[in-house]
């Protein structure tokens, strides 16, 4: 393949770039600030559009509104989650469907015939459906701070106990929970900034 110097193309400006990755931070704690359900849905919407595998889509988002739900994740959260949790405007628990084939037929109808494939082989579906959510979730992350948000993510909480308490029905299966809302005034909602590898450690050229 012949190729050729790039023609200018339509890049994200240094602020944005910061907004998403260079200065945004892991946030602990938020400003006291509601978040709108018009954001949730927008960050859906943007959630969903970039690529999944054969466009599954497996991640699933519990919107933790009410007090009640509120307390039973705070309950079911690592304790040193927990506070942080209770105290955020917005929690989000992030779940997959492992049952993402069910929905073949319409988001890849090229492959619909491979449907019963899909539902006689479990482990591959589990394996594909947390690939495919991990990838979401990064996607979510970036949306939401794209949205104005700040983002805590957090494996630390009893993922079975979240399980029993939300999905019993739908049998979505809980991998993360993450805290939202806007930022806190001054940086107070961030920890110091630790080290990223740099490009020769975690890239080769062949
Ligand atoms: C999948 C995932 C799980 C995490 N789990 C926890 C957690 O249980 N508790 C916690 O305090 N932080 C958790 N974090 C936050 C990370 O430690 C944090 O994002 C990372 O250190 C980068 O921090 P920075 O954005 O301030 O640079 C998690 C992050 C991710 C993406």
């Amino acid at each position: 393949m012949s190729t050729t110097t790039a023609e200018p193309v339509r890049v994200l400006d240094e602020e944005a770039l910061g907004l998403l990755f260079t200065h945004a931070h892991t946030a602990n704690s938020f400003a006291p600030i509601e978040v709108p359900d018009s954001v949730l849905e927008r960050l859906h919407e943007l959630t969903v559009m970039p690529p999944t595998a054969m466009n599954t889509q497996p991640l699933r988002i519990l919107w933790v509104r009410s007090p009640e739900a509120k307390t039973t994740v705070g309950a079911l959260m690592g304790e040193g989650n927990r506070e942080k949790t209770l105290a955020a405007p917005l929690v989000a628990v992030l779940a997959f469907d492992a049952a993402w084939h069910e929905h073949l037929e319409t988001l890849a109808p090229f492959r619909a015939a491979a449907k019963d494939t899909f539902a006689a082989n479990e482990p591959m579906r589990v394996g594909m459906a947390k690939t495919n959510a991990a990838i979401q979730m990064g996607y979510f992350l970036l949306a939401a701070r794209g949205l104005g948000l700040d983002v805590g993510p957090q494996a630390g909480f009893d993922a079975k106990g979240m399980d029993e308490a939300f999905f019993a029905e739908n049998g979505w299966q809980s991998f993360a929970v993450v805290n939202l809302g806007y930022p806190a005034a001054d940086g107070a909602g961030y920890r110091e900034r630790q080290a990223r590898l740099g490009f020769e450690q975690q890239t080769l050229t062949v």
